[in-house]
């Protein structure tokens, strides 16, 4: 494991920022994370030291900045154990499954088709295949929930009962609940049944190691910003085969071998056919710095960490009989909960009166209540940084805090 002490030192936002005046605890992870001094110096470098486009000049500077993106490509290849030219740079996770439904999904399905997903699906992952369905006539179906998990069961259950399923978007790691599903063996029926599996990987692959040829996923999709990297950066990962056949999504500048006046335009090979326009140099120097600075540290202690952290966290909940806990059996650094007779929004309110930063209600995950059983919920998240001194001060102010009076008048 690692020095937590140290780790924290290489983040400027711990040190000693406050919120209503109290120390900040920041347990928002899954919305955002920090970034260490090395990602922001990363950043900084691109606008002190190498200003320039990329892929558009003959000179030294933009050849540079040509350097600097294969680097960051390879490095977050590596990471995630793909080719680097399977690495396409989108703004986000949003931007890389929109493009898997604009790209793949408009292209190939078929009304009738049927695209798979669940309820406890981030709207990210689910807005998208709506949209497709209403271009192309496919059809949504959805994944029966277990135990307020989506299981290699249910997806089974789900093929048998419709015939059609061309695509399974799935969270490899839920939102709102923090269970990860089992990727790899939902990869496999999926294959075995004619289709696809699109992983929505925003909260796995900031968490756990992931290996996207060992999950034989053919998209998986992240973002930067959940991973101690820059807002405005992510990736779409994909067999290359499908990356080849998909059409694009954005055209422009940097995507395109050649066109003329009939309209004929012949595109690059991906990744570049993907990443029209100016792409998001800083963000990419410091997505390369983030992925680094997983690495240093290692996905497994990373992973141990908020694992040790949540268990800390629900064994001193549960001494408390006010509190109603979601996912006691995940293992991950989010924990889904309420105080009996308070609404999630008041909590969350109540908590940054006393400097502890939390998410309340629904998540973006507009379907997941009656999964949960309860409209809202309050939601705590941990990343690498987190402390059990956090975890202390955010248990207290939830058992002893007082109650939402102390939010809106007393402070
Ligand atoms: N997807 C982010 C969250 O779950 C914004 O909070």
């Amino acid at each position: 494991m690692y020095d937590i002490n140290k780790v924290r030192a290489d983040f400027p936002m711990l040190n000693n920022k406050k919120m209503q005046g109290k120390p900040l605890v920041f347990l928002d992870n899954a919305s955002t994370t920090f970034k260490p001094q090395s990602v922001i110096d990363a950043m900084n470098k691109y606008y002190l030291e190498m200003n320039a486009n990329s892929h558009r000049g003959d000179y030294d500077l933009c050849y540079n900045m040509d350097v600097e993106i294969q680097k960051s490509r390879e490095t977050i290849a590596r990471f995630i154990n793909s080719e680097t030219n399977e690495v396409v740079f989108t703004s986000g996770d949003t931007e890389a499954l929109n493009l898997v439904a604009y790209g793949y999904a408009l292209e190939f399905l078929k009304p009738g088709d049927q695209i798979l997903i669940s309820e406890i699906e981030h709207a990210s992952n689910t807005l998208p295949w709506f949209r497709i369905c209403e271009l192309t006539g496919a059809k949504m179906c959805f994944v029966d929930i277990e135990d307020k998990k989506v299981t290699v069961e249910g997806v089974k259950k789900a093929f048998k009962e419709n015939k059609n399923i061309k695509i399974v978007a799935l969270a490899h790691t839920g939102n709102v609940l923090g269970y990860t599903i089992n990727a790899k063996e939902i990869a496999s029926i999926a294959h075995n049944n004619g289709a696809i599996l699109v992983l929505d990987g925003a909260q796995s692959v900031p968490h756990i190691p992931v290996d996207f040829k060992d999950l034989d996923a053919d998209f998986l999709t992240f973002s930067a910003h959940k991973m101690c990297g820059p807002t405005g950066i992510g990736c779409l990962v994909g067999k290359y085969e499908l990356l080849q056949k998909m059409a694009t999504f954005h055209t422009g500048g940097g995507m395109n071998v050649k066109f003329n006046k009939q309209g004929e335009v012949i595109p690059l090979d991906a990744p570049a056919k993907f990443e029209a326009g100016t792409l998001n140099l800083s963000a990419i120097m410091g997505f390369k710095a983030a992925v680094e600075y997983l690495n240093a540290l290692g996905m497994d202690n990373i992973h141990k960490h908020d694992e040790e952290l949540f268990k800390y966290a629900i064994s001193k909940l549960e001494k408390s009989d006010k509190v109603i806990i979601y996912n006691k059996d995940s293992n991950n650094g989010i924990i889904a909960f309420n105080v009996k007779g308070v609404f999630a929004q008041d909590e969350a309110t109540l908590l940054n009166s006393k400097g502890i930063a939390v998410r309340s209600g629904q998540h973006c995950a507009k379907m997941i209540n009656d999964v949960v059983g309860d409209i809202a919920t309050v939601r705590m998240s941990t990343y690498l940084y987190t402390s059990k001194e956090e975890i202390d001060i955010f248990v207290e102010n939830l058992i002893n805090g007082g109650d939402i009076l102390d939010a809106y008048f007393l402070n």
